[in-house]
């Protein structure tokens, strides 16, 4: 036992890369989302749950995504239906996703099943409030398996795990008025933290850090990779945490 201990801290040390701390979180998730302070995730069988002073407390619905941001908490079902939370309830929104993200400047951004683009205005995002609000979805051309917008930009990642970012994003001209640009790299999803940071996870699990972003350079420099023990399958910035799920659907709060 004590043999296959030492075993799997010399694994862990001898990783290359900027190691991360990180403390493990009770309870399992598939899928995490941090912004705004906040941190919601939901489950392997779609149950909702956000983190209040360590403790996990579960929502009612079920949500296969769920993001939080500055235009409030949004997520999607297994069945591609989009909610907001109004009230503390789940208030259905027009449209199709199966991928969402509320990290945008008050806009929203998110991917649909056949990989179509979109976005959602901040007049449309911030007081969607139910039947009568308007939602004139953007589409914005291209494929992608994902999609997140921050500050200085929207990143996103194709079928094929290509990486483009998108500049010129407002919240009140979300469709940017660039054309995609390629990024070199892959990835399998990316986030952008409401403060502009880019966090990624690649097709075997290691968790990568763009670093160089600024408001002048929004495509950033390069890519760090943070090593940590174990594989991973998403990541999500706010704060100064990195909350990383594990391939187990195991939680951790890193620090980088
Ligand atoms: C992903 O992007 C690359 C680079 O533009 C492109 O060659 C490829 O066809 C795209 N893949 C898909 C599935 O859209």
């Amino acid at each position: 036992m004590s043999v296959r201990l030492v075993i799997l801290l010399v694994h862990c040390l001898l990783g290359t890369g900027l190691a991360m701390q990180c403390k493990e979180v009770s309870g399992r998730l598939k899928q995490i989302d941090a912004g705004v302070g906040q941190v919601f995730g939901v489950s392997e069988n779609d149950e909702i749950y956000t983190l209040y002073g360590g403790t996990w407390t579960r929502l009612p619905g079920a949500l296969m995504h769920v993001t939080v941001g500055p235009s409030g908490v949004w997520g999607v079902s297994s069945n591609n239906n989009i909610y907001k939370l109004v009230g503390a309830n789940w208030v259905q929104v027009p449209g199709l996703l199966k991928q969402v993200d509320a990290g945008g400047d008050q806009f929203i951004s998110g991917v649909n099943m056949v990989d179509d683009v979109f976005c959602l205005l901040r007049e449309h995002t911030v007081g969607y409030k139910g039947v009568g609000s308007p939602t004139p979805w953007t589409g914005i051309p291209g494929k992608l398996i994902y999609y997140s917008c921050g500050p200085n930009g929207c990143w996103g990642v194709n079928k094929s795990h290509e990486i483009f970012v998108r500049k010129g994003v407002f919240p009140a001209a979300c469709l940017g008025n660039t054309d995609w640009q390629l990024v070199a790299g892959k990835l399998v999803m990316i986030e952008v933290g409401t403060d502009g940071s880019v966090y990624g996870v690649n097709a075997v699990g290691d968790v990568f850090r763009r670093d160089g972003i600024s408001a002048c350079e929004p495509v950033g420099t390069d890519w760090t990779f943070l090593s940590e023990c174990g594989k991973s399958k998403h990541v999500s910035f706010d704060l100064g945490h990195l909350w990383v799920i594990a391939v187990d659907d195991r939680i951790r709060d890193c620090v980088v």
